[in-house]
């Protein structure tokens, strides 16, 4: 009898002991004398039930998780019969967390072996890219403008725009570069793309050169990321390999081909300016705008800046076309978008669903409410810079412009759950603290406002004179807002000011929450 499974490979499934528990399986496979194929996959997501084996069989894949070393002996003695476990889960579709989801940019994460081009391609890739050369730079840029599609990488600037302002630029050498620094907390979409269905970035960054007239890429990764700098540098070897990259591409007569270059790990190394300035190796600190990168980036030529889901949304739209995923979403905000579940909650992980959904239902219906069992107090939505909003606001649709009217920003699509045990004014000197590390140092309000931020707070928190100081807090977030260089010293008063407005009882002196106890 033989046996194919496949498990994950993806950082997340690494570290709860995905490769120990394949060795298990082939220890207790070959014990049985059983034949056994493993595919190590990307993750699909579902973070709470890895490491999640599964076996294919001819009614699809059965998932079993999350699965210990110790499981491998009766999961495999199952799997030989009638495969009934405590651990199975069913068909991972089945699920209600992937039940409820829209799976485009990440269609193929957690499914397609990450260094198989060939499987690549028996999933759908290259058809985007086949798509984009058949109808040249100018309609790319109209598909991709149609779409609707704008940056997933925070700003949520329309990436149809900004592919044209390169593509009309002139110069001798354009690029494309990905941003993978991905420096907000609780996200990790980028890395699960990267590790999970790595050709799909590759694709999407042909189509932006050819698009754009940029002939060299390069991904800039952080090296907190060790296994999607691997499953990059793969899947680019491949590719080359297999002629979708080199000087002509799927045998076109566009040229383009990209690397990977590593950073150190500076949260403000993510901000496009300052990526550059690493890129081209030195400090990175923030480069003031005009001139836009579009117009003068890497190596002062015009450069397209996006980040990885951006990306690798673009080969979907080129081969379905604009209207296709135009149809999805709300609003302005059109499309899906991959987010991120994480922090004190029961089913972490992560879910692409169309923009509109509620802030509520991703926390309580697909995220299950909080781990521990205790109520949701908080919510971060977009990383360390981003709003805290309480259970009143869950009414809130995911959306660019909704998020915004509550003075709240979606950022990257990572949220951050917290139960009633949270103090919410150290969540705020948190982020005056954080600011104050990874601060580039360049501009007064950033560099010396979130110093000043964090002795502040920390005088309320010792309940010295706390209204004044609470609004001392308050002008200096307008300081920071306001006179700062880039968003990382001015987007540091949305944590803080959305703790001191919508949880004002942990800045009170009385101690209303332990008196009540
Ligand atoms: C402090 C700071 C950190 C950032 N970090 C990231 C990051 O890790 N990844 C990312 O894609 N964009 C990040 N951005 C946004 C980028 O500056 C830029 O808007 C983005 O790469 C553009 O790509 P997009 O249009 O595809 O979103 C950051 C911005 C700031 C101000
Ligand atoms: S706001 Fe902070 S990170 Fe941004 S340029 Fe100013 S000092 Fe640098």
């Amino acid at each position: 009898m033989s046996l194919h499974l496949t498990i994950p490979r993806d950082a997340g499934a690494l570290a709860v002991g995905a490769d120990e528990v394949a060795a298990a399986l082939q220890v207790a496979a070959m014990a049985r004398g059983l034949e056994l194929t493993v595919t190590r996959t990307g993750s699909r997501g579902l973070y709470w039930l890895e490491p999640l084996v599964e076996v294919v069989t001819e009614a699809g894949r059965i998932g079993y998780g999350p699965v210990t070393p110790d499981d491998a002996e009766g999961l495999i003695e199952a799997l030989a019969g009638d495969g009934a476990h405590r651990l199975r889960v069913g068909r991972p579709e089945d699920l209600p967390f992937l039940k409820r989801q829209t799976r485009l940019t990440m269609a193929r994460t957690g499914i397609v072996d990450p260094r198989s081009f060939e499987d690549y391609q028996a999933h759908g890739g290259l058809e985007g890219l086949r798509k984009a050369i058949e109808i040249g730079p100018a309609a790319i840029v109209e598909a991709v403008t149609q779409s609707g599609l704008r940056g997933r990488g925070g700003a949520g600037f329309p990436t149809g725009i900004k592919w044209k302002t390169v593509a009309d630029a002139k110069a001798d050498r354009k690029y494309i570069v990905c941003n993978a620094d991905e420096g907000d907390s609780g996200t990790f979409a980028d890395r699960m793309l990267m590790e999970g269905d790595p050709f799909c970035l590759i694709e999407g960054m042909a189509i932006a050169g050819i698009a754009t007239g940029a002939t060299k890429g390069f991904v800039y990764i952080r090296s907190e990321y060790p296994h999607a700098v691997a499953a990059m540098e793969a899947a680019m070897t491949a590719a080359r390999r297999g002629g979708m990259l080199g000087r002509a591409v799927l045998g076109s007569a566009h040229a383009f081909d990209m690397e990977v270059r590593v950073g150190a790990g500076a949260y403000v190394c993510g901000e496009e300016t300052s990526l550059l300035q690493s890129l081209e190796g030195k400090r990175g600190t923030v480069r003031a705008k005009p001139p836009l990168p579009a117009h003068k980036g890497l190596f002062a030529r015009p450069t397209v800046i996006n980040n990885v889901l951006s990306l690798a949304t673009v080969p979907i739209v080129l081969a379905r076309g604009a209207a296709f995923y135009r149809d999805f979403g709300m609003g302005r905000s059109r499309g899906t978008m991959p987010i991120q579940l994480a922090g004190n909650i029961r089913y972490g992980g992560l879910a692409e669903v169309a923009f509109g959904v509620t802030l509520g239902e991703l926390v309580d219906d697909i995220g299950g409410g909080t781990l521990s069992g205790r109520p949701v107090r908080a919510v971060q939505v977009g990383g360390p810079l981003g709003a805290y909003f309480p259970r009143a606001l869950f009414d809130t649709p995911f959306d660019y412009e909704s998020f915004a009217a509550r003075d709240g920003l979606i950022g990257h699509g990572g949220i951050v759950v917290f139960d009633d045990t949270v103090d919410m004014k150290r969540q705020a000197r948190f982020a005056m603290e954080f600011c104050s590390i990874e601060s580039c140092g360049k501009c007064t309000p950033c560099r010396i406002g979130a110093i000043r931020g964090a002795e502040t707070i920390d005088k309320i928190i010792a309940g010295q004179d706390v209204a004044r100081n609470i609004a001392v807090v308050e002008d200096l977030c307008q300081t920071m807002k306001f006179g700062s260089l880039c968003a990382l010293g001015g987007f540091t008063p949305y944590p803080v000011l959305s703790a001191i407005r919508h949880f004002p009882e942990d800045f009170d002196v009385t101690p209303h929450r332990v008196a009540a106890e």
